[in-house]
């Protein structure tokens, strides 16, 4: 990581993962491949650490917690990284949720959603993110935190 992408100030990052994503490295590995989800938790707090960054990290499948846990960052975390799964696709109550909250936030898919079915074509989320990491495998979680690091300079 260049130095001078590190942040002076240290900014938390939540960084919230959706229904199904407690299944990495088991679901579908075809197409998400092999690591778990506690391997990319370990590979983002690595390089929050580098970047100066501090990070939160949680899974839910359940759409109400991700909501709630989207109104908590306000205030709390200067910027958010969503995977938020299937519901990418749904809700307008995570939609809402991430309106309400001030700072940057990046959205990430481990597939190429593009290259899918038709309905993983359209995220309710991609309107209000700052930046859309598809197709990347789990380094999208990685491009992502770079990418905050810049934005919250
Ligand atoms: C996903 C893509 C979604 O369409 C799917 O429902 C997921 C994972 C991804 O990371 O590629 O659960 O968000």
């Amino acid at each position: 990581m260049p130095a001078q992408d590190a942040c002076p100030v240290s900014h938390t990052v939540a960084i919230l993962n959706g229904p199904n994503l407690n299944l990495l490295g088991q679901r579908e590995p075809d197409i998400y491949g092999h690591e778990t989800l506690a391997d990319v938790e370990t590979s983002c707090r690595e390089a929050g650490a580098e970047l100066g960054l501090t990070i939160t990290f949680d899974q839910s499948n359940s759409e109400g917690e991700l909501v709630t846990w989207i109104q908590a960052a306000r205030g709390k975390a200067q910027a958010i990284i969503i995977n938020a799964g299937a519901y990418t696709h749904t809700s307008v109550a995570i939609l809402d949720a991430l309106n309400a909250f001030e700072g940057p936030v990046m959205e990430v898919h481990i597939s190429n959603v593009h290259q899918r079915e038709d309905f993983r074509h359209h995220s309710f989320i991609s309107g209000r993110a700052d930046g859309v990491i598809v197709g990347c495998g789990t380094q999208g979680y990685l491009l992502a935190l770079q990418r905050v690091a810049t934005l919250l300079g």
